[in-house]
């Protein structure tokens, strides 16, 4: 997978890749003391724009606050035009942004506040994360043998990046039995969510996915629900147990990575028909749309990366960037 871009956006300054480096002496890195998000950036009708924007630079200062940084010195609106200005640097049309907020210099005693917080948004041209062949034929996937993060241990609503050991040993050990994604219990045993997606499921019908409680907002989930409710579907938010799974007629996954996936097989079980449901293609297809331009919401959903008059990538370059690249 290629991540290198020409610059990586580093507190206010467009880093060349090659510099933006960290070093080892950083908290961050010792106790997975930082909080990220995941963003697309699509080729759309009119230009490259980032899906959700607001809503990604929300959840990337909410799950700041939720580990208990303070003050911190960026708003809404700035994070929303440092991730304009990133892509716009890399001359990319279609990427994934990555946003980090890293305790540095210092919080070596195990509290926050003895370092101070620090903000990197590195780009990279990332088309599909489980792949092509996942898009039309969905994935096979197992129940984890570990148990999703209880609310009161890790916080579900953060995307705090040592939460992401757990998902990382969820899908590790999935992997290695020959699955391509592991869903996760939560502590009571109910369906949580998969590593890096939240799941729905659809019978006779109704679409139903689990509460927020244990999972997190998924951004993806959000715009999906509003899909579902926009063609018409029952959708409900309930605990959903392991064996709904397999007696499901569709399950299907949603992450800013992942898009829209169909789960054809979970724990050795065909679901349904054992291939992409007809309610999981036709959202997959909506979503599909709405992200490129083409659904009625899509302008409120997109954050154009150029402004509209002057649709020029040369007359937007960032005045900041070193002058020893050619622009
Ligand atoms: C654990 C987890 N659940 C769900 C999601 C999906 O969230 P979103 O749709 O906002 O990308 C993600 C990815 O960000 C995730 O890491």
């Amino acid at each position: 997978m290629g991540m290198e871009s020409s610059f990586v956006w580093m507190n206010g300054e467009l880093v060349p890749y090659a510099n933006a480096t960290i070093h080892f002496n950083t908290p961050a890195l010792h106790y997975g003391l930082a909080v990220f998000e995941g963003i697309r950036c699509y080729d759309t009708v009119s230009g490259p724009a980032i899906f959700r924007s607001r809503e990604h630079a929300e959840r990337l200062l909410a799950s700041a606050r939720i580990l208990g940084f303070r003050d911190l010195p960026w708003t809404v609106d700035e994070l929303m035009e440092a991730f304009r200005l990133v892509v716009r640097a890399n001359q990319f049309t279609e990427c994934y942004i990555r946003p980090l907020i890293y305790l540095t210099g210092g919080g070596w005693n195990l509290n926050i506040d003895g370092g101070q917080p620090a903000l990197a948004i590195s780009t990279w041209e990332w088309k599909n994360y489980l792949g092509p062949e996942a898009l039309e034929n969905g994935i096979r996937a197992n129940i984890a043998s570990f148990t999703r993060h209880h609310p009161n241990v890790m916080m579900t609503k953060a995307k705090i990046s040592g939460n992401y050991a757990n998902s990382v040993l969820a899908r590790t050990e999935s992997m290695r039995l020959g699955f391509e994604e592991a869903i996760m219990l939560d502590p009571q045993g109910y369906i949580a969510e998969c590593t890096g997606e939240n799941l729905f499921l659809v019978r006779k019908g109704k679409i139903i996915t689990p509460p927020i409680s244990a999972v997190l907002e998924g951004i993806t989930r959000d715009s999906l629900l509003t899909v579902a409710k926009d063609l018409g579907y029952e959708v409900v938010e309930q605990m959903i147990a392991r064996d709904q799974l397999y007696i499901a007629d569709e399950v299907f996954v949603c992450g800013t990575a992942a898009e829209v996936i169909a789960l054809r097989e979970i724990d050795y079980r065909v679901v349904g028909s054992g291939k992409m449901g007809p309610v999981t293609r036709q959202i997959q297809t909506v979503f599909h749309q709405a992200v490129r331009g083409d659904y009625a919401r899509s302008a409120d959903w997109l954050d154009p990366v150029y402004l509209p008059e002057t649709p020029s990538p040369a007359l937007h370059l960032p005045i900041t960037a070193p002058a020893s690249r050619p622009l």
